[in-house]
């Protein structure tokens, strides 16, 4: 059976903008520009439990920021949450407002946490594919894979060995199935070969900078559609142009209700607009939160979540992104 990414209601509000107040209990540089950052219940109270490929929000003081980081620790150490925060060069607001602020003692607020880059762990065999920073969630899935008994290997890419986290611990953990490929040391890993070769019984789990993943892609063009689940940093799909687009309309199979979407607006507007509230958070395509059930029509799929195969089925679609192919009605399950 489907199983919904996330749950869709109607006039609620969305429960992930609930809050809870954490402390940090330890931060330590863990390669250049990463704060490894320990983060303990503030109350005693033991945190939520969360799967590995799990994220949370962090609130960026009294910036206005909410920040997601991905869970890097043990998942089965209910005590704390561990993520690395990476720098950004360009940063002028979460990542640098971490690096700025966040220090032992202090409680921060967070949100989550909560996964849309789940690990299944259903196939024989798992690949991790990490580029840089996207080894956090990686590094989670591979502890999983490692205690569930499953075969897996992990392949991990940076520029420079100093700005690789949790390389050492990786080692110790994992021994020879990690891979570490240096740009500066000129290794690399090489997608073409590496996948040249389908196999039904592997699945490929990969983050990292779009530029990775699109090769990665490239390279399993030919494996089977479910095969790379991958999580994205950031869409590649550009922003909503209206000029190009044309308005179509959606039909709630349970009201009846049809909506006009317009050609300047997505599905998750138009849904908001009529007070029907889906749950949303990136609302760029990334995250899977405001899936719905397709019904009837075909939808351009334009997220980053889904795989080939969740695509070339067509019965889901992510409300804050995708459209309907050339102007058809939509059919959707609310
Ligand atoms: S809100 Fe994140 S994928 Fe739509």
């Amino acid at each position: 059976m489907l199983e919904p990414r996330a749950a869709v209601r109607i006039g609620e509000p969305s429960s992930h903008a609930v809050s809870r107040a954490v402390k940090v209990e330890r931060v330590s540089a863990c390669a250049d520009r990463i704060a490894h950052i320990r983060l303990v219940s503030a109350d005693g109270r033991p945190l939520p439990r969360w799967t590995p490929g799990s994220h949370i929000d962090v609130v960026c003081g009294e910036t206005g920021l909410s920040r997601q980081y991905s869970l890097c620790g043990d998942p089965n150490e209910r005590a704390a949450f561990e993520i690395a925060v990476l720098r950004e060069p360009e940063s002028r607001g979460g990542s640098s407002w971490v690096h700025a602020n966040v220090k032992a003692g202090d409680v921060l607020r967070i949100r989550g946490p909560r996964n849309h880059f789940r690990f299944t762990g259903d196939a024989k065999k798992a690949v991790f594919i990490a580029g840089g920073i996207g080894i956090t969630p990686v590094s989670a899935m591979a502890r999983e894979a490692k205690a569930r008994g499953i075969d897996y290997e992990i392949h991990y890419s940076g520029a420079r060995r100093a700005s690789m986290a949790l390389v050492g611990e990786l080692a110790a953990l994992h021994g020879e199935r990690l891979h570490v490929y240096v740009s500066e040391e000129g290794t690399r890993n090489d997608f073409a070969a590496r996948f040249a070769q389908a196999d039904a019984d592997t699945h490929i789990y990969a983050c990292g900078p779009a530029r990775m993943l699109e090769a990665l892609e490239a390279s399993c063009a030919h494996w089977p559609g479910d095969a790379l689940r991958v999580e994205h940093f950031a869409s590649t799909k550009g922003v909503l142009d209206p000029s190009k687009e044309e308005a179509f309309e959606v039909e709630l199979k349970d009201s009846g209700l049809v909506l006009t979407v317009r050609a300047d607006q997505t599905v998750l507007d138009a849904l908001q607009h009529a007070n029907i509230d889906v749950q949303s958070d990136c609302r760029e395509g990334l995250c899977g939160s405001c899936e719905v059930r397709v019904l009837k029509g075909r939808v351009d799929h334009r997220d980053m979540v889904l795989t080939r195969g969740e695509r070339e089925a067509n019965d889901r679609m992510m409300t804050c992104c995708s459209r309907a192919c050339g102007g058809e009605r939509l059919v959707i399950e609310l």
